[in-house]
């Protein structure tokens, strides 16, 4: 067991308090092989430590850094920046993205100068009321800026927890996020918290990585559970894929004499501009609706196989009505719809599956009584 000397007139050698193996494993790691030269460390400045963790939000370190020194430049304390305008925030933000960081970040001084007393708070939780900062950002600026034990759990702390430790589900997932917290609280060591926090840190930037995760060098590999099960591509679990929306449709193939009836779709709306067939209203007869939207007499319906067409957001199916005509309205109207010869369908605007629909309609080409190509 580790000793730690206590100096002091009556000085004796006290045991260290224990550690987790996991702590004390990544705590050494940090130390010899962890991140030690970034510009935000060495400093126990709470703004300063405050301004790099709402930059590396989202941002990379090496983005963040030309920025971060920049800023702190032309804002040098927490007071100055207070006074700052918007605009003049804003525009040493441009760039770096997330532009409501920058906001918050200004909103946060203007707050901690007038409630604060121009002291920034030490209790993580006061410290996560702050706009713009949640709890992992909290912790992490107490334990940086005042050695407070509380717990990280940023993108890189989840995956290399869900590896090291094995945790099935999306770490988006409010139970299993829950299930995460509780999990690093459980590890956080009694001292050494900047160290352990920074090499949580380092470890899921620069050696468990998403895609490529580095296990030769890891100080964990021993007890990672993923490495163990060779699972390391499928911890963390992604996010599920939502069950994609379907769309169903009737449509109508109003056929006559090797001419089907098309319709100009609507725009905007799916196939806006485009030829369609045109839709049967939910809840109505096909031979009656033809007869009243196209004049058409519809001597036979017979159904044909649907037809499904994915969009970015949803499923479309098609069901098919195959109408055979027996009279139409001789005149159609100029904007309306028109009769298509099948056996020209190659060149008409048409959506992919009303194309493939027509390719596959077995006619037989004749003159129909009223020819009005697009
Ligand atoms: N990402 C978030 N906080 C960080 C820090 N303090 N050092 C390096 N990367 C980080």
């Amino acid at each position: 067991m580790a000793i730690r000397p206590l100096l002091g007139h009556n000085a004796q050698l006290l045991p260290e308090p224990p550690l987790s193996d996991f702590a004390r494993t990544l705590i050494r790691w940090q130390k010899s092989h962890g991140r030690h030269d970034l510009p935000w460390q060495g400093t126990r400045d709470p703004y300063r430590i405050w301004l790099s963790e709402i930059m590396l939000q989202q941002t990379q370190v090496g983005t963040v850094i030309p920025y971060y020194e920049r800023f702190l430049a032309r804002f040098p304390t927490l007071a100055a920046l207070a006074a700052a305008s918007e605009q003049e925030v804003l525009s040493l933000w441009s760039g770096l993205g997330y532009y409501a960081r920058g906001r918050n970040l200004l909103r946060a001084a203007r707050l901690v100068m007038d409630s604060h007393g121009g002291v920034f708070p030490r209790d993580p939780q006061a410290i996560a009321r702050l706009p713009g900062v949640g709890r992992s950002t909290a912790a992490a600026i107490a334990a940086f800026a005042f050695g407070a034990r509380a717990a990280i759990l940023d993108g890189n702390v989840k995956r290399v927890l869900t590896r090291a430790f094995g945790i099935e589900g999306f770490p988006g997932d409010k139970a299993v996020e829950a299930r995460l917290w509780r999990l690093a609280e459980s590890l956080l060591p009694e001292r050494d918290v900047e160290a352990y926090t920074q090499g949580l840190m380092d470890l899921g930037a620069t050696v468990c990585s998403r895609t490529r995760p580095d296990c030769l060098r890891c100080p964990l590999a021993a007890s990672c559970v993923a490495r163990r099960e060779g699972r390391t591509a499928e911890l963390p679990a992604p996010r599920p894929k939502r069950a994609r929306p379907r769309r169903r449709t009737t449509v109508l193939v109003l056929h006559r004499d090797g001419h089907v009836l098309v319709v100009r779709r609507p725009a905007p709306g799916i196939w806006g501009g485009l030829l369609g067939l045109p839709e049967l209203p939910e809840g109505e007869a096909a031979a009656p609706f033809a007869l009243r939207a196209f004049g058409c007499t519809v001597a036979s319906v017979r159904d044909l196989a649907p037809l499904r067409h994915g969009f970015t957001h949803f499923d479309l199916e098609l069901r098919p009505l195959l109408c055979e005509v027996a009279n139409a309205a001789p005149a159609l109207h100029e904007s309306g719809p028109v009769w298509l010869k099948v056996s020209e369908h190659g060149s008409a605007p048409l959506p992919a599956p009303v194309r493939k629909l027509l390719q596959g309609l077995n006619v037989q080409a004749s003159p129909a009584p009223a020819v009005r190509l697009p």
